[in-house]
């Protein structure tokens, strides 16, 4: 049975290993002291061990995921001795492999993941980069694992591990403008969140289709849907999306 150790207990550490215990995953999981009481409420609740510093967490696993924000990253990473026979897993944003190299020990095998917080539910989308059999199996227990080989293609969709974030406030918006008299706060949030939902599924199972081509099968002249469409459309509602997809981009392409 594998060992898989966390450097950095903060909510990244805390929903992954949620999922994956949710999802059925029983090998030991070591977690660094630092943030105490968010370490032992996933000892608690999750079955992990506390080790008493990083390196104990190191020394003992066979996986070591590096979970601390960016700025601590490579420092944190630099103070550590590792063994050839390991691999790093970071969920770093930002900080490529030849950075990460640059902070451990030559031939170390480095895979870089990016899971999000629908990993507690079991339905993160997990970007990795590069393929690395534990791992994909590893996050394929908080949800799908989406392996690339480029690392250009990680960075870039590590974006959309934004764009995730940013459907829940798009989600908020929409619940509130149809919250009201006639639709109560609660069901126009099940709605929302439903239709959400069902058209991510069918533009899932429908992948040769483009989900704008669905669109427009769906607001065809004279509906209503077209009707919202238009105003949108013509509002350039989605030119604001786009431009915060680029600014990501910009901040993210130091690392390609
Ligand atoms: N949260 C997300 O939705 C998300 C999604 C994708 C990727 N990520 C990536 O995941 C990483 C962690 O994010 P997070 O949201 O979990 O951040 P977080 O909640 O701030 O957790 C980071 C934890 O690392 C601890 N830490 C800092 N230096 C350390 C050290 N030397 N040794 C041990 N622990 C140390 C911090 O302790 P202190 O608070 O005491 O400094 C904190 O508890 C980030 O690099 C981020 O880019 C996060």
């Amino acid at each position: 049975m594998q060992t898989i150790g966390f450097i950095g207990v903060g909510a990244l550490a805390d929903y992954t290993i949620r999922g994956i215990r949710r999802g059925g995953y029983t090998a030991p999981v070591l977690l660094s002291p630092r943030n105490r009481e968010k370490a032992e409420r996933l000892a608690g609740s999750c079955d992990c061990i506390i080790e008493p510093d990083n390196q104990s967490v190191v020394s003992k696993s066979d996986y070591v995921v590096i979970a601390t924000r960016p700025p601590d990253c490579l420092e944190t990473l630099a103070n550590l001795e590792f063994k050839a026979n390991q691999t790093l897993i970071s969920v770093v944003a930002g900080i490529d492999v030849e950075q990460l190299r640059s902070a451990v020990p030559d031939g170390l095998k480095i895979v870089r993941a990016m899971p999000v917080s629908s990993a507690e539910v079991n339905a993160s989308p997990t970007l990795i980069y590069p393929d690395d059999e534990f791992t994909r199996k590893f996050f394929s227990f908080c949800g799908t694992s989406i392996v690339t080989d480029s690392e250009a293609y990680f960075n870039q969709g590590s974006v959309l591990a934004c764009v995730y974030c940013w459907f829940f406030s798009l989600y908020q918006a929409l619940i509130e403008a149809n919250q009201g008299p006639r639709l109560p706060a609660k069901l126009s949030a099940e709605l929302v969140m439903g239709m959400a939902k069902g058209a991510a599924e069918l533009a899932l199972a429908e992948r040769d289709t483009d989900p704008g081509a669905i669109a427009r099968s769906i607001a065809t002249e004279g509906t209503f849907s077209k009707l919202g469409l238009d105003l949108l459309e013509a509002e350039a509602a989605f030119e604001p999306w786009r431009e915060a997809c680029r600014l990501l981009q910009k901040q993210l392409a130091a690392a390609d």
